[in-house]
């Protein structure tokens, strides 16, 4: 059976305990090796990574975003379901939503972003994520009755630090919704391997400034933590509403020059 949809779990996320018969396997890469691991679900095979390692090993700027995407993509993977915690710039986003990004502002400063390195590929990111795979979270959570937006924008920090307050009003003057420090180069990636991409974003603070508190990655743990069911219904019932067939245009090659 193919293996067609990757889950990238990110902070507060280790765990694929959806799937069943599960089974580790190291996946070579040209970017490097990956653990990944590999489990059914409603009949499906489903390959799921924990972006930051098992045991959040990895800081978001030093993770193999190239690696890990190639490995998906080397296992079949056509559509990925992202995970993200995120501070929210947006008071109308609270902690405990759900966000279905839709666009991103680049504010990373050290990351490989492509994988051709003979040639140049000028992506178009128009749609940067999955516009079909997007809606499909906004059935799947409206038929749970969870709090999510539709859309939002996502500021990538490089981190792995959070912003100051001065920067939190920056990017929300900027028009970002949210802040984060993994989605970039991961959904470009995933574009430019012609792979369907989602981002499940969760608030889990107000940033910086915003916030009545000084921030903690382990204020960020525990309401990851409080989500954890809603996260995962959310992804079982995705999976199981996600065919192969799209009339997105994520899938078409990129022009490589
Ligand atoms: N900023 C950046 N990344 C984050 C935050 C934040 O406030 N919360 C969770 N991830």
């Amino acid at each position: 059976m193919t293996i067609s949809i990757g889950i990238i779990g990110g902070s507060g996320v280790y765990d694929p305990s959806i799937l069943d018969e599960v089974e580790e396997r190291e996946v070579g890469t040209q970017w490097g090796a990956v653990k990944v691991k590999i489990g059914s679900y409603k009949g499906k095979k489903i390959a799921f990574m924990a972006r930051h390692g098992e045991d959040h090993s990895v800081p978001p700027h030093l993770v193999n975003y190239r690696a890990n995407i190639m490995a998906l993509k080397q296992l079949g993977v056509k559509s990925i379901f992202a995970t993200a915690a995120v501070g929210s710039l947006n008071k109308g986003m609270q902690p405990g939503d759900f966000v279905f990004i839709d666009q991103f502002i680049d504010f990373t400063k050290s990351r490989p972003q492509t994988f051709v390195e003979d040639g140049v590929v000028h992506l178009d990111l128009t749609e940067p994520y999955c516009p079909e795979l997007r809606a499909i979270l906004g059935k799947c959570a409206r038929k749970l009755d969870l709090s999510y937006h539709a859309r939002g924008n996502y500021v990538c920090a490089e981190g792995p630090r959070f912003e100051t307050p001065a920067e939190v009003r920056m990017f929300a003057k900027l028009g970002g919704d949210l802040a984060g420090m993994t989605s970039v180069p991961e959904v470009i990636l995933a574009r430019e391997a012609q792979m369907c991409y989602a981002a499940i974003a969760m608030v889990t603070n107000f940033g910086a400034g915003i916030s009545a508190n000084k921030l903690s990655h382990q204020e960020v743990l525990d309401i990851m933590n409080e989500n954890v069911e809603k996260l995962r219904s959310l992804i079982m019932l995705a999976v199981e509403s996600t065919g192969d067939e799209r009339a997105c245009q994520c899938q078409e090659p990129p022009e490589i020059l």
